[in-house]
């Protein structure tokens, strides 16, 4: 099979142009009573991509299918930021050549964050040639235009730009929920931490117009969304690459004030931007829910110096614990690497130290993994995985009483949940999250989904909480 390479330039008015291709492509394609099948891979950024992907495919025709067997169009929107994520992809694959050999009129997408390494472009070239169609995180919204040129020459279609163009606004999309969604306020990473491989795939940091996320926003709350949730590597950075330099805070005020919004949620926040400003932003601001995922990653200050983090163990401490006295009703929740370059025995009880410390309501935990094009992966020092994985068990035997405990205090407590749908495991519950984040599993009607329901919690779990509607 040969293969095609664009390097198109982005026209002056892309969406126009991509919605005429859908429209093009449903004359044929609609009504065919044809699926696809999108699996997301790794963050919230990506799985927004993939809402946008969702939306052009069903405008061109396409209705959802519940497994791969049953589509006619696959799209695998993937991550690199673990390599766990990466042989995941690469499992997958293999598995879909089964699915085409049975049927050659099946297309194979692939997108996202992998495709931007010349080296994965490159095994999926030479041995994963069943793929029909591969783009990368800077072109998603060409995927129209990419299906129809594959569908006009049947070879392997290969678009992956290195840097960012224009930003697309108005793509259609699917939302998971009818009420509630996210929203990107900016695009890529300008931190360089040296373990993490997103800067080079997602770019330079760039934001939205503020007016572009204040008129979608508004646009999702006159379609029924409740709650938002401001998407960004880095939100607390948001603005510099504006004329008018918005910060965060501003922009969050600005939000606060649309009529008809519930709740606003926003991630990720480093720690270095944290501003007193977006604290007391969060304080006075009703529909800023009270909870922040602020990651610290490393304890100790070697290693977070390493990692080019720009912040001391002392510095989160004090910023943590003033965020916890000013707002002391905050859900606070984390994220921490184990077993980075360098670190010794008495790093990782800094680490340990800051968990105990401040007492996190969550963490998402990780070993470290090893990026090829990162600095951290060519440093002197790589820790020996079976160290690494005895500190990792040691960790979440700290952190797991922590949070057993943090919830067991919300026994008692009445509080308001935005309800999410059914339970998946027990069908009689309903599930939604409080203001905090909380996971609260009650007995109540499907009528309550997309409801705010108040509830008592009645028994706390280590993950989650049960409550009864009062
Ligand atoms: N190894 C392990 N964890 C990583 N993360 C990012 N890069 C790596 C890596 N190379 C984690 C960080 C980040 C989260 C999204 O993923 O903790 O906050
Ligand atoms: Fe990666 Fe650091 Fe940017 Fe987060 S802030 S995306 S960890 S480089």
């Amino acid at each position: 099979m040969s293969k095609r390479e664009s390097l198109e330039e982005v026209s002056v008015d892309e969406t126009v142009r991509q919605q005429e291709i859908i429209k093009q492509l449903s004359l044929i394609f609609k009504g065919k009573g044809l699926k696809y099948f999108i699996q997301t891979f790794g963050c919230q950024m990506n799985a927004h991509d993939s809402e946008k992907l969702e939306g052009m495919l069903k405008q061109i025709g396409y209705e959802k299918a519940d497994k791969e067997k049953e589509a006619d169009f696959i799209i695998y929107n993937t991550c690199c930021v673990r390599e766990n994520a990466e042989q995941k992809v690469y499992g997958k694959l293999g598995y879909l050549k089964t699915l085409k050999e049975k049927n050659k009129n099946l297309i194979i997408a692939i997108c996202g964050c992998m495709m931007q390494q010349e080296s994965v472009l490159k095994t999926i070239k030479t041995k994963y040639n069943h793929v029909d169609i591969i783009f990368g995180t800077f072109n998603l919204y060409k995927m129209p235009e990419l299906f129809q040129t594959y569908l006009e020459t049947r070879e392997m279609i290969i678009d992956i730009w290195k840097e960012h163009k224009d930003i697309v606004e108005d793509l259609p999309s699917i939302r998971k929920y009818k009420f509630k969604a996210s929203v990107n306020i900016m695009y890529g990473c300008n931190n360089f931490c040296t373990y993490c491989i997103v800067p080079y795939v997602r770019g330079r940091e760039r934001s939205r117009e503020v007016d572009d996320i204040l008129n979608e926003i508004k646009d999702l709350v006159n379609d029924g969304v409740k709650e938002v949730m401001l998407l960004g590597q880095n939100v607390n950075s948001y603005g510099k690459t504006l004329k008018d330099k918005t910060t965060f805070s501003e922009l969050l005020r600005k939000v606060n004030e649309i009529e008809g919004l519930k709740r606003i949620r926003f991630m990720t926040s480093h720690p270095k931007d944290l501003s007193d400003e977006l604290i007391k932003t969060i304080k006075e601001c009703d529909k800023v829910c009270k909870s922040l995922h602020l990651p610290f990653q490393a304890g100790s200050t070697k290693i977070l110096e390493k990692m080019n983090r720009k912040y001391s163990k002392e510095q989160y401490l004090e910023l943590a614990t003033k965020i916890q006295k000013e707002i002391p009703d905050i859900t606070l929740t984390t994220d921490i690497i184990v077993g980075f370059p360098g670190e010794t025995e008495q790093d990782f009880e800094d680490t340990l130290d800051i968990v105990r410390k401040i007492r996190f309501n969550g963490a998402f935990t990780f070993l470290y993994s090893k990026r090829t094009g990162t600095p951290a992966a060519t440093m002197e020092e790589q820790v020996d995985e079976k160290i690494a994985t005895k500190r990792f068990n040691k960790l979440q035997e700290v952190l797991i009483p922590i949070i057993t405990e943090k919830n067991k205090a919300m026994l008692g407590k009445k509080v308001e949940i935005l309800v999410e749908g059914r339970s998946k495991n027990h069908k009689e519950f309903l599930t939604g999250r409080t203001e905090g984040g909380h996971l609260v599993h009650f007995k109540g009607d499907s009528s309550l989904v997309g409801e705010f329901v108040n509830v008592e919690i009645i028994e706390p779990k280590t993950f989650y909480l049960i409550g009864k509607i009062c």
